[in-house]
């Protein structure tokens, strides 16, 4: 295995605009891929592309939960540089909200971004992948797509199909030469909160109410940061691991709810408690 496996590689980021897919991009141009910059946030994308030196990197405006903008991205990069390496399925965003309060919009929403944004990645991606004979496709699910997650239970339900998708997916792909990996992080500090849609109708403030629930749950000094985030998806990614799983409390809550899921039950009724605003 070549030391640096990104060098002269071609990648996707999807959500490339902020956060960890910000970082992922950052960190693919420092390895010297060539990065599209894929996110609905179109100046987003842009200053991120702007910013990788080495004029590698460039900018795409794209929303995940159409599949036919997100084939035709895929197909023209292969396209425009020959090949395509990676696919980070990463584009997300985040809904609490308890499932007594939710409507089937909030459902779709969720679903939409997530679940069909990494099918519709996988999907345009895979078949071109299968003919070249390489390439990784990384789905960025969660922790909470391992664990139950009370008051995000769209988003866990979404995260625990990417693990199904992706572990099952790996399965079939490795004899035909294309990997396939699932990011599971636990908290990381981005804007992932502060965009949070919050459903909390016995509440005048429900955006105070989340802030002092994950407040509670993790301060944000003790969430991990984007660029380190990005590095530990990359060493996995390197590795070729199915499962990235970090950091290593995250890991370390994973493998006590595998041995005994009870252990973990008093962190969900906090959270549950937090949210509902009771002592
Ligand atoms: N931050 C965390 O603690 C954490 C933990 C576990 C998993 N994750 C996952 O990591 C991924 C990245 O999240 P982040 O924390 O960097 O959040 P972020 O809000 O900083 O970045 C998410 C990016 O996705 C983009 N996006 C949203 N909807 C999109 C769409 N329909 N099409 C294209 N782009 C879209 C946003 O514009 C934004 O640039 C998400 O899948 C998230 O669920 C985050």
């Amino acid at each position: 295995m070549s030391r640096n496996p990104f060098q002269n590689t071609v990648a996707i980021v999807t959500g490339g605009a902020s956060g960890i897919g910000r970082a992922l991009c950052e960190a693919l141009g420092r390895h010297g891929a060539t990065v599209v910059v894929a996110d609905v946030d179109e100046s987003g994308a842009k200053q991120v592309a702007d910013a990788i030196p080495g004029g590698r990197a460039q900018a795409a405006t794209l929303d995940v939960t159409q599949g036919e903008a997100v084939r035709a991205l895929v197909e023209a990069t292969v396209r425009e540089h020959g090949r395509l390496d990676y696919l980070f399925n990463n584009a997300g965003v985040a809904l609490a909200a308890e499932v007594r309060d939710m409507t089937l919009e909030h459902w779709r929403r969720i679903l939409d971004v997530h679940l069909w944004g990494v099918i519709h990645g996988t999907m345009s991606a895979y078949p071109i992948m299968l003919r070249q004979g390489f390439g990784h496709i990384v789905n960025t699910a969660s922790i909470a797509g391992l664990l139950p997650g009370p008051v995000m239970t769209a988003y866990s339900t979404a995260k625990h199909a990417i693990v199904g998708l992706s572990l099952s997916l790996r399965c079939e792909a490795a004899e035909l030469g294309v990997r396939v990996s699932v990011v599971c992080p636990g908290f990381v500090r981005s804007r992932i909160f502060e965009r949070a849609a919050v459903v909390q109708p016995r509440w005048d403030e429900p955006r105070e109410v989340f802030q002092a629930c994950l407040d509670a749950a993790v301060p944000p000094e003790r969430m991990m940061d984007c660029t380190r985030a990005a590095e530990a998806i990359l060493a996995g990614v390197r590795r070729n691991r199915g499962l990235i799983i970090f950091p290593f409390r995250t890991w370390l809550a994973w493998w006590l709810y595998r041995l005994w899921p009870p252990l973990l039950r008093p962190i969900a009724q906090s959270t549950l408690a937090a949210f509902r605003g009771q002592p």
